[in-house]
Formats: structure tokens, sequence, C-alpha cells
């Protein structure tokens, strides 16, 4: 195998700077094929240089270098050398001007780092080191400079011209060329840096911020996307009041822009002042989006806005911290969230992603601190890990302090750190100490990797009216953490009685009894809790709203979890209690049917399905959450050797049954959910429509004509994507006529529309049916499909390895070896992307031996290849 010579970065070899910038001007004259940049950079030496003066090494990729000027003066070649990805100056002075002139290909930047183009338009990426691939320049997050950038383009082509700040002046130049400087009076690293130029159309919108100050906002996108922006827009307006009345901050440039492009690695990034997002999660309208994408686009948007306080006003010394502004801004994003649409429903989903996501990297050959001790490519710890668990860290940090300390905590951090690049440990100090609480033990959350368990056991002394919970937490070992400490962990519970009444709660030593929920603080690995005053022997409510990020093992019985399902205060438990039930009753069957006896779904299963579907009193959307089965991915992590077939047989026999025995209900539930009205995404209703959607895929699993009809029905006669969507996903799943028939019609529908055809695509890959391998391919010869889209490959590749296990781990290797090609093939296009897509991969261990062996094997044959990406090669290494 060969070996790479890819360096690892550790977080214990920080030092700071040796020169810091001041100041940079940046000139561009923009062309797709070749880019010329000129860069005058104000430097100041930065390190003691009575012990000898250090050069100047700037970070650099993919440039040509074209001049050097040194106080303007052009360097002679033996004062400087361009190196792998470095060019040094020796021995600058202690203060002086360099000017760099280099040229970059936009259009041959397909791996959409740095300056790249993306359909009509050019656009940037620089998080985390993309900056260095457009200008030589130090960059690191605590280099922090003022920007003044002048751009210069086609007027034809390249109408418009947008940079990070404030628009200074513009104007007309020869051949047809104009251009436009921009001024961002707020020092950032390089990192939030950004251009823009093309041919774009312009919503423009407004905001008043809370000290009267009007904000310009500006929606950028290709003239055709001009009628889908309201929704983007809308929710910018949301975030901006939100920030205000939640956290008391305040938008701080006079215009926020927002430009949509289709050429995207992640979800959208918070460059000052000119966020670039993925257009998923800018455009919207009801014929093409679901409601599940208009509560993305409301959450990303959010989310990049957010980052202007944290993670903008306040930025990363280096990227160990990413969490610093992603965790807490993912914690932002989703109060946002809540507090916009359904509380617990936000909640439930959110843990639903964290554990299908970040638990399994959290098990794996992957696994990282929230805080990692190292990196070969920064880009790959982009993750579950750093962003979801980091946000359950900061949501830790509120239960434990309460959210008045938390609030203080926030405008301490704000308050001292405003305008500086810094660590968690900054973060977590203005917390302990608005709190006045020792958080010492808390940050092993950051440095620490693996998911803790939480075994707890009772006990209960009728005599004294004593009832003791005892804790037990652990923690597996992860790569380079054999042993863990314990970690400081928020437990909040309540207690129920027979009846399902809540029980005031007093710990022995307390005066008298207090709340009905309490958080409980664990810090040892074994602790014990005395509750007086109990009656009878109680049901303990555990980890109410998931206070964190744990697994918890409670012998629950049935019983226990009917009563927690039906009465219990906390909704999160609730739907717990249902999902419990279900892992058990489908793990049963699993056990059934790999002892190759006939399973069956036992009555008390179907009966307790039935009172909640008929359920009038519950909000939809939260039926809706606690009707849906666990996935397979999710069942899968409950066993010691994954068996895909299996799973998917036990889960689809439930839903089969469900879906003939319940039918009248089924049916019943669904037409209380038929629209009355015209669809509107803000009307209320998408609980009801998930709901709908759901019942009709229960329906639909027994496959019957009636169904198929009702499917065809809802499909022909949908007013809006979620419904259409909805009918199409169970026909693609559905080895019937009307099938293609339906495809067939969605596609000529939809061909113009990129979005709606990357949906698409991903439902033919996440089909169950036996083919789908076989369409996968001939779907990757199709013409709209594009491997340097990274949404495409998203709906196409990362859909059918990533959210269709059983076809994928197809026994004979086939679909491993079709996720091996489409690596190899990214690794030469986009790196970034590339390494996404291993993700699969890393699970090899999880599986029997004959599938380990083939997942091994497509990871050596990856390894083998000699050009590398650094990112593929990081995460491949560390999975065998
Ligand atoms: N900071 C961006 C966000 O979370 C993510 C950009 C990351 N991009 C990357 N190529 N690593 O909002
Ligand atoms: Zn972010």
């Amino acid at each position: 195998m060969h070996t790479c010579q890819h360096q690892t970065v550790y977080q214990k070899d920080y030092a700071a700077p040796d020169y810091l910038v001041e100041t940079v001007e940046l000139s561009f004259d923009l062309d797709p094929d070749l880019t010329r940049v000129v860069s005058r950079l104000k430097i100041r030496s930065n390190h003691d240089r009575a012990g000898g003066v250090r050069p100047l090494v700037l970070d650099g990729e993919e440039l040509t270098l074209v001049s050097l000027k040194l106080d303007g003066v052009e360097l002679e070649p033996y004062r400087y050398q361009a190196g792998e990805g470095t060019l040094t100056v020796n021995d600058p002075p202690e203060s002086f001007v360099l000017e760099v002139t280099t040229e970059i290909s936009p259009k041959a930047n397909t791996a959409l780092s740095g300056l790249y183009a993306s359909g009509p338009m050019l656009c940037t990426q620089c998080e985390a080191e993309g900056f260095r691939r457009i200008t030589y320049f130090t960059d690191r997050p605590d280099v922090m400079a003022v920007y003044t950038v002048t751009l210069r383009a086609d007027k034809s082509s390249c109408p418009v011209l947008l940079a990070n700040g404030n628009l200074v002046e513009k104007g007309d130049l020869p051949d047809g060329r104009h251009f436009a400087t921009w001024h961002d009076p707020f020092k950032k690293p390089s990192y939030l840096f950004a251009v823009v130029a093309g041919d774009l159309a312009h919503i423009p919108g407004s905001f008043t911020t809370m000290s009267g100050r009007q904000v310009n906002l500006e929606i950028y996108v290709e003239e055709k996307n001009r009628g889908k922006c309201d929704h983007a827009l809308r929710s910018l307006i949301e975030a901006m009041r939100w920030d205000e009345e939640q956290f008391g901050r305040e938008y701080d440039l006079d215009t926020y822009m927002v430009v949509a492009v289709d050429d995207f690695n992640m979800g959208a990034m918070e460059n000052k002042g000119l966020n670039v997002f993925n257009s998923r999660y800018v455009l919207a309208s009801p014929e093409t989006a679901t409601d599940d994408d208009y509560q993305a686009i409301e959450e990303v948007i959010g989310h990049e806005y957010f980052h202007n306080w944290t993670g903008n006003r306040i930025t990363c010394r280096d990227w160990f911290q990413l969490s610093l502004k992603e965790g807490l801004t993912i914690f932002r994003d989703q109060e946002f969230s809540a507090d916009m649409q359904s509380r617990p429903v936000k909640r439930i989903a959110d843990v639903r992603l964290l554990r299908s996501s970040q638990f399994p990297e959290d098990a794996g050959p992957l696994a990282h601190p929230v805080r990692p001790d190292s990196y070969v490519e920064i880009n790959n710890f982009y993750s579950m890990t750093v962003y979801h668990k980091g946000g359950e860290v900061i949501r830790m940090l509120q239960t434990l302090l309460g959210r008045e300390a938390f609030r203080a905590g926030m405008d301490l951090y704000f308050e001292r750190h405003d305008g500086q690049a810094v660590r968690v440990d900054e973060f977590v100090q203005a917390m302990a100490d608005a709190g006045k609480r020792d958080l010492s033990q808390f940050m092993r959350w950051y440095n620490q990797s693996g998911t803790p368990v939480l075994t707890v056991s009772d006990d209960f002394e009728p005599a004294s009216g004593v009832y003791t919970l005892t804790v037990t937490q652990s923690c597996p070992p992860t790569p380079g953490q054999p042993e863990k400490e314990p970690f400081h962990i928020p437990l909040a519970m309540g207690l129920l009685d027979r009846q399902g009444r809540e029980l005031p709660l007093q710990l022995e030593g307390e005066k008298s009894p207090g709340a009905t929920t309490r958080v409980l603080e664990l810090r040892q690995e074994t602790q014990s809790f005395r509750f007086t005053g109990v009656g009878s022997k109680p049901v303990p409510s555990l980890l109410r709203n998931f206070s964190a990020p744990v697994k918890l093992v409670y012998p629950y019985s049935e019983d226990d979890l009917t009563l927690l399902m039906t009465s219990d205060s906390d909704p999160f438990v609730r739907w717990e209690a249902g999902q419990v039930q279900a892992v058990q009753l489908i793990m049963g069957l699993v056990r059934e049917i790999q002892a190759e006896r006939a399973p069956a779904v036992p009555e008390t299963f179907i009966r307790s399905f039935a009172t909640l579907l008929t359920d009038k009193r519950q909000d939809r959307a939260f039926l809706a959450e606690a009707l849906t089965l666990p996935t397979e991915s999710y069942l899968a992590e409950q066993m010691e050797v994954i068996d895909p077939a299996a799973i998917r047989e036990a889960r689809e026999l439930v839903r089969t049954t469900v879906g003939e025995r319940l039918r009248e209900e089924l049916v019943a539930a669904r037409e209380a959910c038929a629209p009355k009205s015209p669809y509107h995404p803000d009307d209320g209703l998408a609980g009801c429509r998930r709901l709908k959607n759901l019942c009709l895929s229960y329906l639909m699993a027994p496959g019957s004509r009636e169904a198929v009809g009702m499917a065809m029905e809802q499909f022909r006669g949908a007013d809006n994507m979620t419904d259409s969507l909805g009918a199409l996903a169970t026909l693609a799943g559905c080895d019937c006529p009307e099938r293609d028939e339906a495809l067939e019609a969605f596609y000529r529908k939809w061909r113009d529309d990129r979005g709606v055809i990357d949906k698409w695509f991903s439902l033919q890959a996440t089909s169950r049916l036996p083919q789908t391998l076989d369409r996968v391919l001939e779907l990757l010869e199709h013409p709209d499909f594009d491997i340097r889209n990274p949404n495409r490959v998203r709906s196409l590749v990362g859909a059918f390895s990533q959210a269709n296990q059983v076809r994928f781990h197809d026994a004979e290797g086939r679909g491993y070896r079709f996720l091996g090609d489409q690596i190899l093939r990214l690794n030469g296009i986009n790196p970034q992307i590339a390494a996404r897509m291993l993700t699969p991969f890393s699970r090899w261990r999880r599986f029997d031996a004959g599938r380990q062996e083939l997942m091994k094997k497509e990871l050596e044959r990856i390894l083998a290849e000699p050009d590398l990406a650094r990112d593929v090669y990081e995460l491949a290494a560390k999975s065998l």
C-alpha cells in the first residue's frame, strides 16, 4: 500500500503567528479562464526579533506567482522561495507592504474551494483554507485584517460585483468592463472573505434593528429563480428579530447579502455581510419545495445569520476550536427553529439526527472529541460531532446553569471577546463566571470522544418511603482514548406514580418537596439519589428533553413504557417510550427471522398503535413523530453484528401488518388530514401533511391496488411538492406499473428544475426494490447526472450508500464496488465530496465477515490510488 506524506497538525503545536496582517487590499481582474489577483498586505512583525528574525511564511495553493514586491521593490529571487503550499520571504523588515500578484483559473477549480465558477457566475468559498487558493496569505483564523476589495469584470456577463462590507465606489472601464470597490470595516479572518460576480437578479428587503438602524437585505439569485426567494427573505427577517429578542444582538453593517449558487460543497457560508448559500437552502416555492425544505431554509438562513456574532465578531483562534462557533451556532439555530415551530417536534428531530448520524460516528474509527487533538485535513472535521454533539454540549450548559445565567454568560462572552479569535476555554470560562460554577470537569465533553452510557437501577423501600436511583456512567474506548474520566452530566428526570401522576421531588435532606422535574448532576462513575416521601414504587421518567447526548439503559417493562407514553409531562420522554417499544419489538422480530422462525407482530403493539393513531387530542406533528418507526440505520446501531436484510424484513413486516390490520383507521386519519384550503407553507398544517403521508406509506406497505390508487390520486391532484413527493416516494418503493409512469411524468414536468430533479434522483436511489442498484448505475449515465455538482452526487451516490442500507449492503458487494468507483472518480475532481462519500465504509467492522472483507477491499483499493487527496487519505486510512 502506498504511504502518504500528508502531515498531521496537532493542537498542542499551536503557536501565535510570527507576522500579523493589518490591512488587505485586493484587486481582481475577473475572468473564468484566467483571473489576476493583486494583493497589497500591510504586515507587522509579531515575534521577538532579538532572538532572530523569522521568515514570513505565506500559504498558497494552485497559484501562479507573477510578481512579488516588498515596499514597492520587486524581490530578487534569493529573497524568497515558492515551495509546496507556501511562499517564504526571508529576513523581512519589522513592518512593510508586500504586494503579490498571482493568477488563478476559476473554471478549472472543480474542488469548489477558493474562487470558482458555478453556472454563469463566479463565487468563493474560503472556509476553512480556501483563501490560500486565491492569493498567498497567512491563511489562519487568528490573523484578522481589514479588507478593501476592487473587482473588475466584463459588464455584460457580470453586471453584479459583490464583496464583503459596504460598496464604496463603482464605475465603467474601457473595453466593456466595469469595476466595484468594497470595504469591510470589521477586522476578519481570511476564511470569511467572499466575492461574487455574475448576472444576478436582486430581491430587496429591509429590516429595522432594535436601535432603529435600517439594514438593506439583498438576496441574489439567477433571474429564473426570482420568484423563489420570499421564504428565505422572511426567514432572514425572523432570524434578525429573534437574535435581538433572545440574545440582544443586533446586525452591524448597512447591508446583508445572500447569494444562491448551485455548486456548493456544504450548506452555506457566513462570510461577513455576504453569505454564499447552496441554492437548495434559499430557493423555494410551494410547487417545488416540501415542508421539510421550507424548514431547512429557515434553519440554515438562521444559522448563517447567527454566525455574525458567534463566529464572525468572535471567531476561532485555530481550527481545533471549530465547535466554538459551530456547536454554539447549531444550538442557536435549533432554538430559533424551536421558537418558530413546535418545540417538542424540533427536539425530537434533532435527537433523531444525532442518534442516526453522530452516535455511529462516535462509535467508529473516525470518532473524535468535539475539540479534536489533531487532523490531517480540517475539512474532515466539519463533522456531526463538532457541529451537533457540540450543539448538545452548549445545550447542557444551559440546562446546568439555567436560562438566565446562560444568557448572562453569553453577554459576558460577547463583552469580553468581541473582535477576538478565541478558544473554547474562553467561552466556557464566561459561562462559569456568569453562573458562578466550576466547569472544569465539564470540559471533558470537549476533550473526550465517545458516547457515554448511563446505566440506571432503582430500589424502593416501602417502609421508609425512600426511592433510590443509582446511576453508573461509562464511556467506551475510542481511537487514542482507551480510558475515560467521568463526565459532568445533567440528567433531567421526574417520577410518575402508577396512575401517571407526577410526584413532587424531594431528595433526602431537603426540607420540602420541590418541582416535578429536576436536573440531577452526575460527576462520579456511580452516584445514588434518594427521594423521600414516595408512597409506592414509581416509574422514573429519565433524560427529559434529552438533557445529555448519552445512551440510557434502564430495564423498563412494557407497562412502564405504556405509562410514560401516555402520561409523562415531557414530550420527548413520551416519544422515546414509544421508540423503545418499537425497537424492542423489531429487534425481537429480527431474532426470529435470523433463527428462521415465523415472526409475527403482537396484538398489543397493533392496539397501542391504533390508540395513538385515533387520539384526537395530540398535536398532528407530534403524532407523526410518534407513529414513525425507528430508521433502519438506528435499528442497525442496536445490533452487535448488523444484518441489513433481517432489519429490513422485520421493519417491513411491522409496516405491512399495520397497513393491513389498521386499514380503516389509517384511511380515516388520512382523510381527516385532507386539505381544506390551498397549500401555504406557513398554514400551520405541515404536521397534518406529514401524518397524512405517513398514513399513506403504511397503507402502501402491503401494496394493495386500492392503496396504489390512493397514491396515484394524491400524486396527480397535489398542489404542492410535499404531497406530490409523499405520494411519489411510496410509489417509487412499490413494484407496480404505476411506478414508472409516475416517475416519468415527474421527470418530464420538472426537468428544468435542478432542485426537484435532485429529489427525483434520490427517490430512485433510496427505493428498497431489488433492482435499485441497477437503476442507480443507469442513472450515473443519465444526461442530468453531473459528477461535478455536489448536490447531484449527494442525491444519487450519497442517497444510495447512506440512506438505502439494504441495497447498498448487497451481499455480493456490488454496492461497495459502485461506491469505491465513485469515490476514486471524485478524488481527482472534488476531494471534500469524495471524503464525505466515504462514511459508509468507515462502519465496516459492524458487519458480518463476508461484508467486512468486501468493504475492506474497497478501502484498500482506494488507498492504493497514488494521487489520493489528503481528505480521502485521512478518512480511508483511519477507517482501516
Ligand atoms: N461555516 C459553514 C457553516 O457551518 C460551513 C462551511 C464549511 N465549509 C467547508 N468546506 N469546510 O455554516
Ligand atoms: Zn456554521
